[in-house]
């Protein structure tokens, strides 16, 4: 089946607004639902100024049946790209009702109104979170999904489970699931990128806020892995690839292949002080930094088999942590405060 019309919740957020321009480069025609709780509407703006294209945006939350309805109404889509969820982990463990209600409860309504309007394509945000503890590295999409430290990771492996029971049960649904590794970087443009709210509780953001002066020094969590330099390893994806896996997952959900899931990762590790290296090296500013105790909850390495994608989907990623470097910094550089 052709597909045209994309459905992107949460596309104004970090990872849905880079796929967004790489959907209106490769021809589709995406339309953007989003409640705003975790982006700005200014961002509807950029992307028109990056691809000439200005898309269509509902400011709705997912989880509001009535108001989503109407979308679904007036649009016809032919396919869904579920961004849309509360993704801080540490948050997550504060405020377990409120993820499990956003993050379930916005994906139940989006797969009723799917089903009501026969909406056949869906792919997911996940995350390699739901491996749990990797008892081995790379991860591979049969590796078992264990379980999370966390209520958002708990969210992830609960999604994976109710859209693989919903295309088990209709099998004209096409369903991808998405395991991302650690998204990084920003469009090379400086007009988008991460903006978490407070204080970053991951490296890309907390190293460009050191980098601008807004936190004094990176603390490292721990330097006492089992890793090379002891600090720990994770597979760092610039978000454009990311942002074109989806694109290439949308071409094989157009050949009807019922569920499908892929890691999204680069299939390199890269330890916390290689990064910090790697940053200096791209942006030629120096990074303080002191070795803290481990933070709970982390694994020592974490990264990704990507065979299956590239077989599969023809996709894998084209940059690297240097590229990813230099266009987080000249996000944060171009944005002080965010996106405003
Ligand atoms: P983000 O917060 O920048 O984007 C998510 C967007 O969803 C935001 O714009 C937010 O306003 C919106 N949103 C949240 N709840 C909503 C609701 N009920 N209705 C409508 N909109 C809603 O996050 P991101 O980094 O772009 O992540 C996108 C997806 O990828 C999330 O599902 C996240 O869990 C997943 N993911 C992210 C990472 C990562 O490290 N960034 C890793 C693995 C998976
Ligand atoms: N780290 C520091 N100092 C910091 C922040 C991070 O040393 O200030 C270290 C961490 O200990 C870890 C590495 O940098 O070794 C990466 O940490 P991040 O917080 O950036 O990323 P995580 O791998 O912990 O988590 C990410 C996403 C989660 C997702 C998880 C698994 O943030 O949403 O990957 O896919 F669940």
């Amino acid at each position: 089946m052709e597909i045209k019309r994309v459905l992107v919740t949460g596309g104004t957020g970090f990872i849905g607004s880079e796929t967004v321009i790489k959907l209106i480069e490769a021809g589709y025609d995406p339309v953007i639902v989003d409640n705003l709780s975790n982006s700005k509407d200014a961002v509807i703006g950029r992307i028109k100024t990056i691809t000439g294209v200005r898309p269509t945006f509902y400011k709705v939350d997912c989880c509001d049946e009535e108001a989503f309805r109407k979308v679904f109404e007036k649009e016809k889509f032919q396919a869904v790209i579920h961004f849309a969820g509360l993704k801080a982990v540490g948050e997550s463990v504060v405020k377990p009702i409120e993820y499990y209600s956003n993050n379930l409860e916005s994906t139940l309504v989006l797969l009723k109104l799917m089903k009501e309007f026969d909406v056949r394509n869906i792919v997911f945000s996940s995350s390699a979170t739901v491996y749990g503890v990797p008892k081995r590295v790379p991860l591979v999409e049969t590796d078992p999904v264990g379980s999370a430290t966390n209520p958002y990771g708990e969210t992830k492996i609960m999604i994976e489970r109710i859209l693989t029971d919903t295309q088990f049960a209709w099998k004209d649904l096409n369903v991808a699931l998405l395991r991302y590794f650690n998204p990084i970087g920003g469009h090379p443009s400086g007009l988008l990128g991460e903006d978490p709210n407070g204080i970053p509780n991951n490296l890309m953001p907390y190293i460009c806020q050191v980098a601008v002066g807004k936190r004094d020094h990176l603390r490292i969590w721990g330097d006492n892995y089992p890793t090379p330099d002891g600090t720990g390893v994770r597979d760092y994806i610039h978000v454009l690839d990311l942002a074109e896996g989806h694109v290439a997952t949308l071409k094989k959900l157009a050949t009807d292949p019922g569920l499908v899931i892929y890691n999204l990762g680069t299939g390199k590790g890269t330890s916390v002080l290689e990064m910090v290296h790697a940053f200096e090296k791209a942006t030629g500013v120096k990074i303080p930094y002191t070795i803290e105790a481990a933070r709970a909850g982390d694994v020592a390495t974490n990264y990704a088999a990507t065979d299956k994608a590239f077989n599969e989907l023809g996709w894998k990623a084209k940059y690297n942590i240097i590229d990813a470097c230099r266009d987080a910094y000249n996000f944060q550089k171009k944005n002080p405060n965010g996106i405003e």
